[in-house]
């Protein structure tokens, strides 16, 4: 296909709020080698007068990452993206696509869609700033700009402004009326629309996202697209996600035991480091998702105790393991990740 900036986007996990935070993106690298990750959200300007070092941590283990940036302000974004290259992410997202209040009120997210020049002038301007790929993730419209040529105005222009990469979230938002939550829900998904975007911008690397939470619609849509971008599954799901990486790119699926040692010695460094043990945890829910013993697992990470009592139990698991291999070697998810270690 067609080399587009940097590595190709063949997988990613959405950027999302409250979830996709270091702690969360350090689980999805042990399950997914070669997914592309991203950050929460960040304001530009949070990171241009704030703490970017907190806010853009990452470890280094996690790349493929990218940071996603909000704003409106080309020579604000210019700055956050100066700041982005030095903490050595791989790519630098704007996002035009999140329809909360708070985020249009500053004029950026979704809003943004109906201002093409202003998005142009901001990647125009993030990729002066650097060398790395200037990737933008939108939706299909918003509000009652929803035809294909209102979309076609911003992915033209965005593509003229040096942008290579899009993903395009496959539904409208509504704005006025629907909370994001709703919003990421109640339009209905297009998937021909991305399609047909692909074949009228074949020079775009033009990533799906939206409701792909199975492994085979996900492999499916890689006929028609560049690349597909799993959020809420991969999130509540990891195993899923993994099965998706192992399948793209040749590898086995990791050993579900091994991952939770991992993860429990990260556990023990991030608590060491003065992290809350919950803060880490909360992210593992999903670990046994749709296995037998998951709730028991969900519940077992909701009692579990802060600080070092969580730790010991956490330790504890590890005598209690039931879900080795049958045959000594990882062959499928359901042998690989059977049930909860209790
Ligand atoms: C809790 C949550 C937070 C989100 N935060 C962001 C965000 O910070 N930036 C963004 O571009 N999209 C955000 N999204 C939207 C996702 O990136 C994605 O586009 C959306 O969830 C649709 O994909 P999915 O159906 O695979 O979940 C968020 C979604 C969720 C569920």
């Amino acid at each position: 296909m067609t080399s587009f900036d940097g590595p190709p986007h063949r997988l990613s996990v959405a950027p999302m709020m409250d979830r996709t935070d270091r702690h969360c993106r350090y689980l999805l690298r042990l399950v997914a080698p070669n997914a592309w990750l991203y950050t929460e959200m960040v304001t530009a300007a949070a990171i241009v007068r704030g703490d970017a070092e907190r806010l853009l941590a990452y470890d280094d283990s996690e790349h493929p990452v990218a940071a996603q940036l909000g704003g409106s302000d080309p020579s604000i974004l210019a700055a956050a993206t100066q700041t982005v290259a030095r903490a050595g992410f791989d790519a630098v997202n704007l996002n035009v696509g999140c329809p909360s209040d708070r985020v249009q009120a500053g004029c950026f997210g979704a809003a943004l869609m109906a201002e093409p020049t202003l998005v142009a002038d901001c990647v125009r301007a993030m990729r002066k700033a650097t060398d790395l790929p200037v990737t933008v993730k939108t939706r299909l419209g918003i509000d009652e700009h929803d035809s294909y040529e209102f979309l076609c105005d911003l992915v033209a222009a965005v593509e003229a402004a040096g942008c290579r990469t899009l993903i395009v979230h496959a539904r409208k938002a509504w704005l006025k009326g629907l909370s994001p939550k709703q919003n990421r829900n109640v339009p209905a998904l297009d998937y021909g629309r991305v399609h047909r975007l692909k074949r009228d911008f074949p020079n775009l690397e033009v990533i799906l996202n939206g409701g792909l939470d199975a492994e085979a619609v996900a492999i499916d849509e890689l006929e028609h697209v560049d690349g597909v971008v799993l959020g809420r599954a991969a999130y509540h799901d990891p195993w899923l996600l993994a099965a998706i990486d192992a399948r793209l790119y040749g590898g086995a699926l990791p050993d579900a035991e091994s991952v939770l040692d991992a993860l429990c010695r990260y556990a023990e460094a991030e608590l060491e480091r003065g992290s809350r043990l919950r803060t880490v945890t909360r992210h593992w829910m999903g670990f046994y998702a749709g296995k037998p013993g998951a709730r028991r697992w969900r519940r077992f990470l909701g009692e579990l105790p802060d600080g070092a009592a969580g730790l010991r139990a956490l330790r504890n698991l590890g005598s209690n393991r039931n879900f080795r291999g049958r045959s000594g070697g990882v062959t499928s998810l359901e042998e690989n990740c059977g049930s909860t270690p209790f």
